[in-house]
């Protein structure tokens, strides 16, 4: 195991009655990088995720989280992360500051309504921040939601699926304000089902499926798992989109109509 990595997973197994959802998984994530876990529908991210934010127990393996053990020394793992769900965690009748000074009071925080305004400010939300949630768009809520995790200062934090179902100017919105934590030196994991997010935002890229981490590495790695462009006017490097659906021989583009068998990779680089 590297000295710096700050979460640390070694053959991580859970079932879900017959049902093996991890079946050995293995990663490590660098303090203050972006690590992203993809996978599609159902390939268990989110599982993981509850593992390592323990909220759910593992059936075999182990996981450290800043140096503490998920299972034996839960209380420590969830006093140093922060874990934004699937879905947005923020009070609808609340204002944004609202929200903010109510995790700070829950967690015993000096004048929490500082810290409020501080994050405010951080994400963009100051002229927003007395207005009740329920008139935010998408990534208003999204950052706040980030926002209201960071209050405490976590050293590690785990978005799941921080972007889905934001348009694309919140989803930009809220990529800066994931560049911004790592920047501050926070170790983020991500979860998304969206490669391009996973291209733009992470330092290591990992890819879940049938219940094992299939590749690890930096995204120039993973382009390199595919053999080059074939030999075209302008060359073309494999986007993440077809390391992904080579490995995982899923693919749910619409049919371009030419050659349903042919490669799934293939077709989308020739067709842009
Ligand atoms: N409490 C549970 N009981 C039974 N099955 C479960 C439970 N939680 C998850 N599963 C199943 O385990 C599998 C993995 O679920 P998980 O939520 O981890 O996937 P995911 O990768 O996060 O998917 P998504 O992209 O849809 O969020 C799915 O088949 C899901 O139906
Ligand atoms: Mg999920």
């Amino acid at each position: 195991m590297t000295g710096d990595a700050v979460i640390q997973v070694r053959g991580l197994e859970k079932s879900y009655k017959e049902l093996h959802v991890l079946r050995g998984v293995d990663f490590e994530v660098a303090r203050g990088s972006i690590f992203a876990l993809l996978g599609s529908n159902g390939a268990g991210k989110t599982t993981v995720v509850r593992i390592l934010s323990t909220l759910l127990k593992a059936d075999a393996g182990a996981a450290v989280v800043a140096g503490f053990d998920v299972a034996a020394q839960a209380q420590s793992v969830r006093e140093t992360i922060s874990l934004t769900g699937q879905f947005a965690a923020v009070d609808e009748v609340l204002s944004g500051r609202e929200n903010l000074v109510l995790i700070a009071q829950l967690r015993h925080l000096k004048d929490p309504g500082r810290i409020a305004d501080d994050l405010l400010a951080r994400f963009s939300l100051t002229d927003a921040g007395s207005r009740k949630v329920a008139t935010y768009s998408g990534g208003m809520r999204r950052r706040l939601d980030i926002a209201m995790s960071l209050i405490g200062e976590p050293s590690v934090i785990f978005l799941d699926e921080p972007t889905t179902g934001l348009d694309p100017q919140a989803r930009l919105e809220v990529w800066d304000a994931v560049r911004q934590l790592a920047r501050g030196g926070t170790t983020v994991l991500l979860t998304t089902q969206y490669l391009e997010e996973a291209e733009q935002l992470a330092d290591r890229i990992a890819i879940l499926h049938k219940g094992r981490i299939i590749v690890n590495g930096t995204l120039a790695e993973l382009k390199q798992l595919l053999p080059p462009a074939k030999v075209e006017y302008i060359e073309k490097q494999p986007s993440l989109e077809d390391v992904f659906f080579a490995l995982t021989g899923e693919d749910d583009t619409p049919d371009t109509g030419d050659d349903a068998e042919s490669d799934a990779a293939t077709t989308r680089k020739e067709g842009r």
